[in-house]
């Protein structure tokens, strides 16, 4: 798959989740405990050993392989749609194009780039760079903040606690940064040395961006700019990170480095790997593969959007592609509604033409689906529909 390849890496033109409020013991009864339903594998270390191929576990059926999609996207009408690139600065300065660009990327498939959106290109690359060293270090300085299915933070290199699973090729870490009380250094890692220290300030920086384009999502819906942050529960929404480390994988066209899915929270901004190309948004039948404009951000709607605004905001189905010469690393940055309270439409958006498309659940019941199940497209968004009452 030569051809793949090619596309994967990128020429010179630059460019999960959650909280957890619950007890261990209430995550025990619902069913995620202290242990994997299997010993840890790390993908890197297979990617390090050399294989000719990989591993049954990670080989995925036929039909969701990404071979066949990749030649898809290559078809004229397709290679034209690419993700929409929002002018932040632009669009608080009273650009309506740029306010209208916005809001139709988020009616359609929940998937925009922005750029001037006020973040230091120095913190997202050293925020990047800091990542990079902490995977490139021997497994066994990782292995210390190996993680667990009760809270996921930490290192980790599965999503889902399915025995015999078939699995993504990534390993990951994951940390908290709000509510305060969850934000525990001593499970951020230590090394490089500078990165505690460059992950506070970039996770600072990037509630401020979360809170901006929640402010515009909320006024783009004709709701007032704070409405959308207080049905996240104000002061006390939820912010966390998972950092993706994707090895090389000597058969990209059998694996996936994370299956179709969309993100269980708020919205995801994610900083893209700079040299490496991976990432695929759903579009219909194809998958568009993101080619991210110099230092944006990517910005996509988690499930709790799509609820809140009653459908009108569609989270979006994505998933990564890997490739055999490069690794690649991104930062996905989760700005996630308070984790107890009951999430549901917002009462301004319902009709009794547009009924209520959700009952209530609180994000921490609903990231059990993920959690425990593994990345599985839209189904639990689409599955947590109302049973139509007529
Ligand atoms: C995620 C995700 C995309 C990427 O972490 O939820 O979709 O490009 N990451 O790594
Ligand atoms: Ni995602």
């Amino acid at each position: 798959m030569n051809h793949q390849n090619e596309i994967m890496i990128k020429e010179d033109t630059t460019d999960e989740n959650g909280l957890n409020t619950m007890s261990d013991h209430e995550n025990t009864k619902k069913g995620l405990g202290e242990k994997w339903p299997e010993p840890t594998v790390r993908v890197q270390s297979l990617a390090e050993s050399n294989l000719a191929t990989v591993p049954d576990r990670y080989i995925k059926p036929p039909s969701e392989r990404p071979d066949q999609t990749i030649i898809i996207n290559h078809q004229p009408q397709t290679a034209a749609i690419n993700i929409p690139v929002v002018d932040l600065n632009s669009l608080f300065s009273g650009n309506e194009d740029e306010r209208e660009r916005m809001s139709e990327a988020c009616r359609e498939f929940g998937f925009f780039q922005v750029i001037n959106h006020g973040v230091r290109p120095e913190l997202m690359e050293a925020a990047r760079e800091a990542w990079r060293s902490f995977f490139n270090l021997p497994v066994e300085a990782k292995e210390v903040y190996s993680n667990s299915p009760s809270t996921y933070e930490g290192y980790g290199s599965r999503l889902g606690v399915e025995k015999g699973a078939i699995l993504d090729w990534n390993d990951y870490y994951f940390l908290h940064y709000l509510p305060l009380v969850l934000k525990d250094l001593n499970k951020w890692p230590s090394i490089p040395s500078n990165i505690r220290e460059v992950l506070d300030e970039y996770g600072e920086e990037l509630v401020k961006l979360g809170e901006r384009l929640t402010g515009v999502l909320s006024s783009n819906l004709g709701l007032k700019e704070e409405q959308l942050k207080e049905a996240f529960g104000g002061e006390d929404v939820g912010a966390c990170m998972r950092v993706n480390y994707y090895p090389k994988c000597p058969r990209p066209e059998l694996a996936l480095g994370l299956s179709p899915h969309s993100d269980p929270g708020g919205l995801t901004i994610l900083l893209p790997d700079d040299k490496v190309v991976g990432l695929q948004v759903r579009y219909g039948d194809t998958w568009i593969t993101v080619n991210s404009h110099p230092h944006a951000f990517i910005v996509n709607l988690g499930d709790q959007i799509q609820i809140l605004s009653n459908s009108i905001y569609k989270s979006s189905e994505h998933r990564v592609i890997v490739n055999s010469q490069k690794e690649r690393v991104s930062l996905a940055f989760f700005y996630n509604p308070k984790s107890d309270i009951p999430i549901q439409p917002l009462q301004e958006l319902v009709t009794s033409t547009n009924p209520p498309l959700y009952p209530p659940m609180s994000f921490d019941e609903y990231r059990l689906f993920i959690r425990t199940q593994g990345p599985r497209g839209k189904s639990y968004v689409e599955s947590h529909i109302s049973p139509l009452d007529n």
